[in-house]
């Protein structure tokens, strides 16, 4: 249990946020896939990002974390080791379903497992385009269901239509095309983030983007190279959302991600009224990022919907919270992938937001949102999701009362140090 309370706070400072979830899980798998040193700095060393390193061990390849730079020193997928266990992904999709498609596509044979939730969660999506390119994968549920039996071998290329907008099928189902001897081509109506492509390209692969598909060739050996990952913004979301709802708030946020398969959140505070300055911006090792400041200046609803949905998934929690205080109606639809994500995030976000006394109603696809509401204290519960948790966190500074959290250390997955930095931005109004 966490309590968390404040009395009319106002958010002001600088802040850096932790390194990047989903560039950092790609930064490991494909130093481990290269022959040869991948420096990698600015690693998340959150809860998810440690199977990572773990399952890549377990197969022979050397890691070395100091903080959050990590050398791995790999033979290549070719060489790695038989592990003598099973290998465990923890409550991380991500790994599991991109580690599904290197595995796939290596010599090695071996069982994934996940924690109490992630073993609940769809893995056909990428075992039936892996199975189609010739992968041996059996399991639960039709090999849908974690643990899996992955009999890595020879697979063929692929020219696969993604259903549904995933960066993790995506990825999947490139990485297990780097081995094929021909092109595999993935096409997605809505463009998901771009991670896996990008450092495939610094790795050496060859792979093009042409509109809304990617192709890789087969082939050839990547080899190690440098990675700095920025900070991520789904973490700095939490603190943009809370600086555009107090008023009086500004925070600037240092060296965070600015790509643009990923900056929805931006979009959508800006609709919705917030100030929001780029002060800086480049390209660092393929990446771009930035420092931007959030301030308070307003906030009214918006609607949320199509293509925006996979830029901001990860944040919708925290923009239902917004919602709550805007003035009008705020519709999020589209996103019916947020009921497969850690928990079902729609009736989570709903229910717990409903304990503090807020208007919202859950739909199929989204969420219906009132809003000015005063919101109270209460208890809330986490479901094991660190993006509930963290929307709890951040209630709490809008909430007359505190917000207990129940189960908080699951926040440890993406963001080990939430609390210190919540504490650090929120001040009482003099
Ligand atoms: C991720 C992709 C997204 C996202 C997840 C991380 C990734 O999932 O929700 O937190 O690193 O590829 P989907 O690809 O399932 O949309």
């Amino acid at each position: 249990m966490k309590k968390v309370a404040f009395e009319q706070p106002v958010l002001k400072g600088e802040i850096t946020v932790p390194g990047d979830k989903s560039i950092s899980h790609r930064a490991i798998m494909l130093g481990s896939i290269a022959k040869g040193k991948t420096s990698i700095s600015g690693f998340l060393d959150g809860e998810d990002c440690l199977r990572t390193i773990d399952i890549f061990r377990q197969l022979g390849v050397n890691i070395e974390r100091n903080g959050t730079d990590v050398t791995v020193e790999s033979p290549g997928m070719q060489d790695w080791h038989q592990p003598s266990d099973n290998l465990y992904a923890g409550n991380s999709g991500t790994t599991a379903r991109l580690v599904l498609g290197i595995l796939a596509a290596s010599r090695i044979t071996c069982v994934l497992t996940g924690d109490e939730y992630l073993s609940k969660r769809p893995m056909n999506r990428v075992s039936i385009p892996l199975k189609s390119m010739g992968a041996s994968i059996a399991g639960e549920a039709d090999s849908n269901l974690l643990p899996l039996t992955i009999t890595g071998g020879a697979l063929t290329p692929i020219d696969y239509e993604m259903p549904i907008a995933s960066a993790q099928v995506k990825s999947a189902i490139l990485f297990a095309g780097l081995t094929t001897g021909g092109q595999t081509t993935v096409s997605e109506e809505t463009v998901s983030r771009d991670h896996t492509e990008r450092m495939l390209e610094q790795f050496g692969a060859d792979i093009q983007k042409d509109g809304n598909t990617v192709r890789v060739t087969g082939g050839r050996m990547l080899s190690g190279t440098d990675v700095r990952v920025p900070g991520d913004i789904s973490s700095a979301a939490f603190f943009m959302a809370a600086a555009a709802m107090i008023k009086g708030s500004s925070v600037t946020f240092k060296d965070v991600g600015l790509n643009p398969t990923r900056t929805g959140i931006l979009d959508v505070l800006k609709a919705m009224g917030a100030k929001i300055d780029i002060l800086e911006q480049s390209d660092g090792l393929g990446e771009p990022y930035g420092t931007v400041n959030i301030s308070h200046d307003g906030l009214h609803a918006t609607e949320i919907s199509g293509e925006l949905i996979p830029k901001l998934i990860d944040e919708l929690p925290v923009i239902a919270l917004l919602a709550t205080q805007a003035h009008g109606v705020t519709v999020i639809k589209d996103a019916a992938e947020l009921r497969v994500k850690e928990t079902d995030r729609i009736t989570a976000v709903t229910t717990e937001l409903k304990k503090l006394g807020a208007q919202i109603e859950e739909t199929e696809d989204g969420m219906i949102i009132h809003g000015p509401t005063p919101l109270t204290g209460g208890t809330l519960a986490s479901y094991g999701d660190h993006r509930i948790g963290m929307m709890a966190g951040i209630a709490a500074l809008a909430a007359s009362g505190p917000v207990v959290i129940e189960d908080p250390s699951c926040i440890n997955i993406s963001y080990p140090t939430f609390f210190n930095d919540l504490e650090k931005l929120a001040f009482p109004v003099k």
